[in-house]
């Protein structure tokens, strides 16, 4: 719905647009999507068919350079990416330093930050070779830094990756690799894995990539940039919700799995509870990344002997909001967040770690983001207001005060 004001302040027109959802912010050449027609396309390739055909750090490079590298570009980016593995040991004290109760994605994005200090070239880059560094030195660290902050939670010494493996088959390993055991590669999972970070890889303007622009656009620098997207990733209306779904499914799998019940609770509007997963600003038609996901969630679940209650849970409430006419008439379909989780979970991720997995994906996409905003020199974030306060009063000293 159509819901802007313009209003006259003293400096010419201004317009609201509550949760900018009529106004464009930028001018972009990286994703494209089509909310009614249900259509994703990452530089033009269709997200179908890079979900079954390339590899995530394929995409990667897609995304931040705009076209799909040749093999030696791929070889090449993915040496760049190698050389730079090591993260100060230094950083493993910040991470002691928190509780192991303390969110994930709190810490990562505490880490995020904290990296700049120990890469203090990564900062004020400005040309695209000092953007290239930044660039390939956080796709190499970022992995790290999830893999650690799973390791804490775990109880599992902090290692590093295999120079060896596949970007991701790496990632795996770093996160999953227990103390004085050989680590074994399931090509099932680590293609899994790939899947859902290209499905995660990018998606335009949304909440956590507005930030990372915005931030980014005071030139505070691409690990800052990052840092704050992660921050707005983590909220449960926006990359959060993925662990949201997977708790709520839970809790209808406790309660005797009556799904009826809670599609009954998420139409009440004074019941505050959101059918998590469901929904989205953008979509108003099938999110082409969830019927992947579920695809998706149906063939590992199905090839690794896993019957998971949940996963019929979540189809169950997919088809009684398919024919609610509260959900068809608001056009709320699920989201890439309402399968993920299943996988997440068969695959062995805890569910506090799930919107982690969700920045690992995400990563890419938000530098790729950056990198174009600070290409095209774009001018600092600075939306306007109306001022809706007080007129001009008088001070009153605090013992005069009512
Ligand atoms: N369950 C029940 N009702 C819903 C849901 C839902 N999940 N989502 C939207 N609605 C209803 C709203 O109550 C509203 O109803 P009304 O017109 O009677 O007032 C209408 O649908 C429109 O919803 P808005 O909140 O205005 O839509 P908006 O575009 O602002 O929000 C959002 C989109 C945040 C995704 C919302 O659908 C939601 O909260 N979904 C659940 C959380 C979620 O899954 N988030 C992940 C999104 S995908 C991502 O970020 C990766």
């Amino acid at each position: 719905a159509i819901d802007i004001k313009t209003l006259r302040a003293s400096s010419g027109m201004i317009t609201i647009d509550p949760g900018f959802k009529n106004t464009g912010s930028c001018e972009s050449a990286i994703t494209f999507l089509d909310g009614e027609k249900g259509i994703l396309r990452y530089r033009g390739y269709s997200i179908e068919e890079l979900a079954e055909k390339a590899e995530f750090l394929e995409v990667a490079y897609l995304l931040i350079f705009g076209e799909l590298p040749n093999q030696e570009q791929l070889a090449n980016f993915h040496k760049d990416i190698k050389a730079e593995s090591h993260v100060d040991e230094e950083m493993k004290k910040i991470l002691d330093g928190f509780p192991k109760s303390a969110h994930p994605m709190g810490v990562l994005s505490s880490l995020t930050s904290a990296l700049i200090a120990f890469n203090p070239a990564s900062v004020n880059v400005s040309s695209e070779k000092e953007m290239y560094g930044a660039i390939v030195r956080i796709l190499a660290k970022f992995p790290v830094l999830v893999a650690w902050t799973l390791r804490k939670k775990k109880g599992l010494p902090l290692d590093y990756g295999d120079d060896n493996l596949g970007y991701v088959e790496n990632i795996h390993k770093m996160m999953f690799k227990k103390p004085n055991q050989e680590y074994k590669s399931n090509k099932l999972v680590i293609e899994a894995l790939d899947k859902l970070l290209i499905l995660h890889a990018d998606h335009e303007q949304n909440c956590s990539t507005s930030t990372v622009r915005i931030v980014g656009s005071s030139h505070a620098g691409l690990f800052a940039s990052l840092s704050a997207g992660i921050s707005a990733l983590w909220g449960p209306l926006h990359g959060g919700a993925n662990q949201a779904v997977l708790e709520m499914l839970e809790a209808i799998e406790k309660d005797g799995g009556d799904t009826k019940k809670y599609m009954a609770k998420a139409k009440d509007k004074n019941d505050p509870f959101r059918l998590m997963g469901f929904g989205h600003r953008v979509y108003k038609n099938f999110d082409p990344r969830a019927k992947i996901i579920k695809k998706a969630a149906d063939d590992v679940l199905g090839d690794m002997g896993i019957d998971d209650p949940i996963l019929e849970i979540a189809k169950g409430l997919e088809k009684e909001a398919l024919e609610d006419q509260y959900f068809v008439d608001r056009k709320l379909y699920p989201n890439v967040d309402f399968y993920s989780g299943i996988i997440y979970r068969a695959l062995g991720i805890p569910t506090e770690m799930f919107t982690v997995m969700f920045a690992l994906g995400r990563l890419p996409g938000w530098i790729a983001q950056w990198r174009e905003m600070r290409l095209k020199n774009e001018p600092i974030g600075r939306p306007r207001q109306v001022y809706i306060g007080e007129n001009a009063r008088a001070f009153v000293a605090v013992e005069k005060r009512k």
